[in-house]
């Protein structure tokens, strides 16, 4: 039983890390060569996507509502202006906590982002618009 159990949670961890590896990371880097995406996403901001936002906005997310809105492993192919639009979104939707959303938040608490992290993604998203608007 126990071992059972232990079997799952290695192949889901391993199936998250490839999710993760693949689809997340690599086109973040990807977009670093590809000449209209200019975004760079720092390890300390996608560490804060993923554990606190990736699970609902990705492109495979259960939730349409929330794929409809953003899906953060396609922001680097996307134009400049929609970039910019949904970079001025994560900074809004976090200033004003209204991601994750509350009533989530209300069944897992321990996903509410720490100040700090609020900081990271607000800073981040705020000053990546801004470089983009130059
Ligand atoms: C539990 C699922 C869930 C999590 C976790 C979550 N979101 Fe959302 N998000 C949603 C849903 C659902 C919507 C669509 C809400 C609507 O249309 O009313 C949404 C909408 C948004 C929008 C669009 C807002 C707008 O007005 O267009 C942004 C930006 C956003 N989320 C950013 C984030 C960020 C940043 C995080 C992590 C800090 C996050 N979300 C975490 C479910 C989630």
């Amino acid at each position: 039983m126990k071992t059972t159990f232990l079997t799952i949670a290695s192949l889901v961890f391993i199936a998250g890390l490839l999710t993760i590896t693949t689809g997340f990371k690599t086109k973040a880097i990807q977009n670093e060569v590809s000449p209209e995406g200019l975004l760079t996403i720092p390890d300390s901001v996608n560490t804060v996507l993923q554990n606190k936002c990736f699970d609902c906005h990705n492109s495979n997310s259960e939730s349409m509502k929330a794929k409809m809105k953003l899906k953060l492993d396609k922001l680097p192919t996307l134009s400049k202006r929609k970039l910019v639009s949904k970079l001025d979104a994560i900074a809004e939707s976090v200033e004003e906590k209204d991601m994750p959303p509350e009533k989530f938040l209300a069944k897992y608490p321990e996903h509410a982002l720490t100040d700090a992290e609020s900081k990271i993604l607000t800073d981040w998203a705020n000053g990546a618009a801004d470089v983009l608007m130059k």
